[in-house]
């Protein structure tokens, strides 16, 4: 490993102060140097992570001296393609994309290749083609690592007898990240899944037919109602396998509505993913178990760090690889830690940390 992340945060903190508060490369600091435009496209606006990361991105890429072109594709890949086109077309220097279906801009890649811009993946990886450069991202095995840990440690697999029934749900198929979630959580789970001491009673195991499209939350209200209906009408769910907190208040409405969550009937252990305000608020309550944080404002600094770096001609640090292959090509990557949160630790974590406002999650 080149870098600690401690080590590249300290050093983008430095680098953000010194353009905010002095002169960059002879400019004064009322008046930045103008180093054009970083065009800068995210997934969706209807999670609150996104406008996150892309609020610290145009901050601090401001602080820099460049303008920023920030858009939301609302999920779609056709949209995000043509939004793509324009920022080429207006001759942006730099692109960082956070793809809603990667494969979907391989063409427009290609022109933004031939503009000699470069392409920088952020969180998600862009699929099936050569034209990226860098990729930006959390370590998101491990974010499924936490997650199947959060259920092994919850119903104590190491020394209970079991069995305990298991049900799992996946993310949206066209985001490359799913399956490393899905198969991070494995890892952890199938092992006590082959010993007979977790349960499958839907018999869903494989990704494909546990999928969520868009990670919809009432398509997974849906399913699980389906499920409790099904297969747990003289039997009890201990524990749900949910990706991310916008599926987890599906699952935890449709648990609830089906008597979950009393003394005679406890909620099961339901993971997720984002710490989301209103999940943060159902593990206040003891109705959701755990969450995994991924400090967005920590992934925006990498990614302006790589912009900046090859837009001035020097080459970004990175500390992957091997993990991500594209299809095309395998990504020289900087993979940031994720960290599990849970009623034990959501205060100190992210209310400690200024992530949100005690009375964010209070009210
Ligand atoms: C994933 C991302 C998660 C979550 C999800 C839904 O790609 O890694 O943190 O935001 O998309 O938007």
């Amino acid at each position: 490993m080149r870098s600690t992340i401690p080590k590249i945060a300290v050093a983008m903190g430095a680098l953000v102060l010194t353009a905010a508060g002095c002169a960059v490369d002879g400019a004064s600091a009322s008046e930045p140097a103008d180093r054009g435009t970083v065009g800068i496209t995210l997934p969706t606006t209807a999670r609150p992570r996104w406008i996150k990361d892309g609020g610290s991105m145009r901050k601090q890429l401001e602080l820099l001296g460049y303008k920023t072109d920030l858009r939301y594709a609302e999920d779609d890949a056709a949209t995000q393609a043509d939004q793509v086109e324009e920022m080429v077309d207006n001759g942006v220097k730099a692109l960082v994309i956070g793809a809603v279906d990667g494969p979907v801009l391989k063409d427009v890649l290609e022109r933004a290749a031939a503009d000699d811009i470069p392409v920088i993946s952020y969180d998600r990886l862009l699929r099936g083609t050569p034209d990226v450069d860098y990729y930006a991202t959390f370590d998101n095995f491990r974010v499924g690592v936490l997650q199947g840990r959060a259920i092994a440690d919850r119903l104590k697999l190491a020394t209970a007898e079991g069995p305990f029934n298991l049900e799992l749900f996946g993310g949206s198929p066209t985001d490359n990240n799913a399956t490393f979630f899905f198969n991070g959580a494995m890892s952890v789970l199938q092992p006590h899944i082959s010993s007979g001491k977790l349960v499958l009673r839907s018999g869903k195991r494989e990704f494909a037919d546990i999928s969520t499209v868009g990670y919809e939350t009432k398509l997974a209200q849906t399913r699980m109602t389906e499920l409790l209906e099904k297969h747990y009408r003289s039997a009890s769910v201990h524990a749900v396998l949910s990706p991310l907190d916008r599926m987890s208040l599906g699952i935890v409405a449709a648990l609830q509505a089906d008597g979950y969550g009393t003394a005679a009937k406890p909620m099961p252990v339901v993971t997720g993913q984002d710490v989301e305000v209103d999940s943060v608020k159902l593990i206040a309550a003891g109705k959701q178990s755990a969450t995994v944080f991924k400090d967005t404002r920590e992934l925006a600094k990498v990614a302006v760090r790589m912009t900046d770096m090859l837009l001035r001609g020097e080459t970004p640090e990175v500390n992957d690889t091997e993990q991500y292959h594209n299809g095309a090509k395998t990504m020289s990557t900087f993979l940031l830690q994720p960290v599990d949160v849970d009623e034990s630790n959501y205060e100190r974590i992210l209310i400690d940390s200024g992530y949100y406002t005690a009375e964010q999650i209070s009210g």
